[in-house]
């Protein structure tokens, strides 16, 4: 079967034949139609997830939609693409916990994009941040898969969200995704810049002095979501920041979620695809054969929203 592999950490990936999969105690043989791309699988390939402890070479890929038996099912969670052979691949053996069922009137590509940004977003907002319409949220990273689906999230709940970018040219695709501003700015800007907002809530993927700034942007008892470090891991901070405002800091890891919920975000987010509250921004489809673009695409920060690859033709 096809597959886009890493041989060594830090290499690109190789599109190649490699071994068929056979599943084995409660697993699922699921032929893949599309998988998400997401920067996960990068940070895989870097050889920087659980440690490096991956077997090379390693296929990523956490999130696709394909068949089991001729349904039509979709993967995430239980270490697919993570601790174990991901779904940037023909077929792949997958723990039977780690699938849900397709909802009728989903289109597969919208499936493919949708469990690791929209359970993200999902959880993020109503479990992590537990949002009310009275909170001012500014989302970081508002054009990424995770950011835009989280300001949908967002309006959806009547929640008044500012979103960042980076880039000039994604100021107008923030604000389509529900952003009632879009604000581009860099770090060192970004707290004047919300001010008139007073946020009492910040999603930050970013890390880095982004950090620093949402805690000097938060008002008293406001609360900084952090789910990522796109900018950099390493960031000094005085500490004063945070207990003089009585600043709540919360976090998210999906990669230590359990599969079952794991299981009820992805469904909660397919419901809301398939009654239209909820699309996931899908910049474009690539065939497998251009995983390695993919990723690099992502790297480089030329995405809007999230890519998919199409591993088998429709
Ligand atoms: N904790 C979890 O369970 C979890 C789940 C999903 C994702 N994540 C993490 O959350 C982050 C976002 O995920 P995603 O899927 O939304 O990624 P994405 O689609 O690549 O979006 C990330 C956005 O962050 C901005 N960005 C990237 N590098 C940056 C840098 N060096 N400085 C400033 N801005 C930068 C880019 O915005 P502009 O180009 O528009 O400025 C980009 O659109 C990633 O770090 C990812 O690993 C964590």
């Amino acid at each position: 079967m096809r597959a886009a592999r890493v041989h060594r950490f830090g290499e690109p990936l190789v599109v190649e034949e490699a071994p068929e999969p056979i599943p084995g105690p409660g697993e699922v043989l699921v032929e893949v139609a599309y998988a998400g791309v997401n920067p996960l699988d990068l940070w895989v390939t870097r050889g920087t997830v659980a440690g490096g402890s991956q077997p090379l070479p390693f296929v990523p890929g956490a999130e696709a939609v394909g068949r089991v038996e001729g349904r039509w099912v979709v993967v995430r969670g239980a270490g697919v693409g993570v601790t174990r052979q991901g779904l940037y691949a023909e077929r792949a053996a997958a723990p039977a916990e780690a699938v849900v069922d397709l909802p009728a009137g989903v289109d597969p590509v919208q499936a493919a994009a949708a469990p690791i940004a929209g359970g993200t977003a999902w959880a993020l907002a109503h479990r992590v941040a537990e949002i009310t319409p009275e909170d001012r949220a500014l989302v970081l990273g508002a054009a990424g898969g995770v950011g835009s689906l989280l300001l949908q999230v967002l309006r959806n709940a009547g929640v008044r969200a500012w979103g960042q970018t980076g880039d000039p040219a994604k100021a107008a695709f923030v604000e389509e995704q529900g952003a009632e501003r879009a604000l581009v700015v860099g770090a060192e800007d970004l707290a004047g810049a919300v001010a008139e907002l007073r946020p009492t809530v910040v999603f930050d993927p970013l890390g880095d002095g982004y950090t620093a700034a949402a805690l000097e942007a938060l008002g008293p008892y406001g609360r900084l979501a952090l789910f990522g470090v796109s900018a950099g891991a390493t960031e000094e901070l005085d500490l004063r920041a945070l207990y003089r405002k009585a600043i709540r800091v919360l976090t998210y890891s999906g990669t230590i979620e359990p599969v079952e919920r794991l299981r009820e975000a992805t469904q909660a987010v397919l419901a809301e695809i398939a009654a239209g509250r909820l699309r996931v921004p899908v910049d474009e489809v690539l065939p497998l054969e251009r995983a390695a673009e993919a990723h690099r695409r992502l790297e480089e920060r030329r995405v809007r929203g999230k890519l998919v690859l199409e591993v088998t033709a429709a």
